[in-house]
């Protein structure tokens, strides 16, 4: 039995020049380490090198050797070391940042038999028509995805001085942290126990 807590990675979904996803995921990561349930790291898709072009073999089938650039070496491994991840995104046109589909993209078995949560903002949607994408796509690749999300509308004035301008906004962060610690912990031990069949 793995008592360690469970690594919880924070993707930082948006890329684009003078975003708000770091204020959004430096709030998360707070609250995560509030909670105390996980190890927390931030992985920002602005630091990672991530072409569109992608290689002709699927990654669902590759091994170690799949050919990644360098640049994404760290991304990988983060995802290949979480248990869980918060996934902080915009919303672009009802949908999610390109950078974030081909982080997704490049990778398959890092996702597989692992709890995704959302945390997504934007204008009057706060971000739920990239959440219901999101939630798609990761089924596809085996991942569970956690049905409560932290959704901020309008978040040009709904957030202050880095955090949400709703005083129970920390509450529903835990809701949601709880929910996610207990995907964390029951599917890590259903990993160690038996490989997943996908
Ligand atoms: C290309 C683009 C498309 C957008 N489309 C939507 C949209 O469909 N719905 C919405 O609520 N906000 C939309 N927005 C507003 C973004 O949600 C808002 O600018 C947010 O700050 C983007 O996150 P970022 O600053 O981290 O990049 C759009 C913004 C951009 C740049």
């Amino acid at each position: 039995m793995d008592n360690t807590k469970p690594r919880l990675v924070i993707v930082v979904g948006s890329v684009r020049e003078g975003r708000f996803g770091p204020v959004v995921a430096s709030w998360t990561a707070r609250q995560a380490r509030l909670h105390g349930g996980f190890d927390v790291k931030v992985v920002d898709l602005a630091d990672v090198d991530l072409p569109l072009e992608l290689p002709a073999a699927s990654p669902k089938h590759a091994g170690d050797d799949y050919p990644r650039p360098a640049g994404m070496a760290a991304l990988t491994a983060a995802l290949d070391r979480a248990d869980a991840f918060a996934v902080v995104t915009p919303e672009y046109n009802h949908s999610y940042p390109a950078a974030l589909k081909a982080a997704i993209d490049w990778h398959f078995t890092q996702w597989a038999a692992k709890p995704v949560a959302f945390v997504s903002y934007g204008g009057a949607a706060g971000g739920r028509h990239a959440v219901l994408h999101l939630e798609n796509v990761l089924t596809e690749l085996h991942a569970v995805t956690v049905r409560d999300g932290l959704a901020f509308p309008n978040y040009f004035t709904a957030w202050a001085d880095g955090s949400p301008a709703d005083p129970q906004a920390g509450g529903y962060a835990k809701v949601l942290l709880d929910q996610l610690a207990w995907w964390a912990r029951a599917l890590r031990t259903a990993r160690a126990a038996a490989p997943y069949p996908g």
